[in-house]
Order: structure tokens, then sequence, then C-alpha cells
């Protein structure tokens, strides 16, 4: 069986990107990474996507006259280089229902929140308010609705004494880098697939899916 083929749309620094750039690289990784795409001429990752190789686009929103042509053009973009799965990672567009009935089950996000909770902006923020004491961050196929989808997977944090939302983040964002490439994996697998609205995992990978990592 072939490799998934796999397009990462971007807006910024892309360290989810450069997570998938790296695990792709394990030959045994059941995906490849075809092309990296930012709307943003100042997306970090499109430098490291370009070191190593891998085809950097910038598809720039501010250059198109409706959201309608602008995702015409990143979808030109992603069919020309091949791709048939898209991660968005850090890409802070939102995406309209043409665009996710398009790659319908064929289009994955990832959010720093254990989802359903704190969907939306400042996650780690609102989490603090909150008094959690478990934070993380889920991997979902997308609907049209806003962080809204079947869950792929999900790693929880511990939320210690003392943290700030930029210690909670990068918490988190540790446990997003493991969690991304886990779940391109078990899709690309066949092991994490969309039945009704919920994603069903193989009974081999079970364990796989909910993930704890530890404070530090
Ligand atoms: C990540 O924490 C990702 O979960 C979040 O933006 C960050 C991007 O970092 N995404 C969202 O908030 C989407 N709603 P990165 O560019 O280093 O991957």
């Amino acid at each position: 069986m072939g490799k998934l083929k796999v397009g990462i749309l971007i807006s910024g620094r892309g360290s989810n990107m450069a997570a998938l750039v790296e695990a792709a690289r394990d030959p045994g990784f059941p995906a490849e990474v075809c092309c990296v795409l930012a709307n943003r001429p100042d997306a970090k990752g499109l430098e490291f996507a370009r070191e190593r190789g891998i085809p950097a686009v910038l598809v720039d929103h501010k250059a198109y006259p409706s959201k309608a042509a602008f995702e015409a053009a990143v979808t030109d973009e992603l069919l020309t280089h091949g791709v048939d799965f898209v991660c968005l990672a850090g890409f802070m567009r939102i995406v309209s229902p043409t665009f996710i009935e398009r790659w319908h089950n064929r289009l994955i996000n990832i959010h720093p929140s254990l989802l359903p909770s704190y969907k939306g902006l400042h996650t780690h923020e609102r989490a603090l308010a909150d008094g959690v004491k478990l934070a993380g961050c889920t991997v979902h196929f997308v609907r049209a609705e806003m962080d809204v989808g079947p869950i792929v997977a999900q790693a929880a944090v511990p939320v210690l004494a003392g943290d700030t939302p930029d210690s909670l983040a990068a918490r988190i964002l540790t446990a997003e880098h493991h969690l991304y490439p886990l779940a391109v994996r078990l899709i690309a697998e066949g092991k994490a697939t969309v039945t009704g609205e919920v994603v069903e995992i193989a009974p081999e990978a079970a364990d796989e899916t909910a993930r704890l990592f530890s404070a530090r």
C-alpha cells in the first residue's frame, strides 16, 4: 500500500508541521509530506520546510479578492503537489464549508485543548481561569463548526501550581508534537476511521489514542 500523501497548512511558527516532517523522515512512517503551504509570507515554518527539501508554497490570503478564491488557490496547489490528505497545523484562517466538503474526511486539525472544552482562542488562559487540573490537545477531523469534528486522538497534561498561559502552552505543545504524528500514522494505517461522526480506533491501537504526558 502506498503512503498517504499529506499537505500541511500553516500560518506561523510551524512546530507541529516540523514534528510531522521529522516523523515522516522515518522510512517506516506510512505518510509522506508532499508540501507545506502558508497563507502568510512571514510564516517561519516555510523556511524549515524548504531547508528539508519539501515544496514550501505561499498562498497569501491578502492577494485574493475572496475567501473562495483563496481557498480555490490552496486546493489547486495541494492537488499540484499530489496531496490527498490535509493537516491544519496552526493554520489561523477559518476554512469555509466548501473547502471542508472538498476535503471531507481528508482534513484534520490540531487544537490546544481537550475538546469539546475550550474551543476557539485563548484556550490556556481560559483553562487556568477555570482552575482545571488537566489540560491538553486534540487531533480531530474538521467539520463546518469551528473546533468540532470526530476526534482521532487526545493527550492530557497536568496543570501545575504557578502555571502561566505560556508555561501551560509549552507543556501542551510538547504533547502536540507527539500526538499529531501519532494521529496521522493511525489514519494512514487505516487504524482510525470515521464511522458516523465518531472515529473508530482499531483494537490494537486503542491504548495509543488517549495519552497522558508527565509534567516535565
Ligand atoms: C499550536 O499550539 C496549535 O495547537 C494551535 O496553534 C499552535 C501552532 O503552533 N492551533 C490553534 O490554536 C488552532 N485553533 P505551531 O505553528 O508551532 O504548530
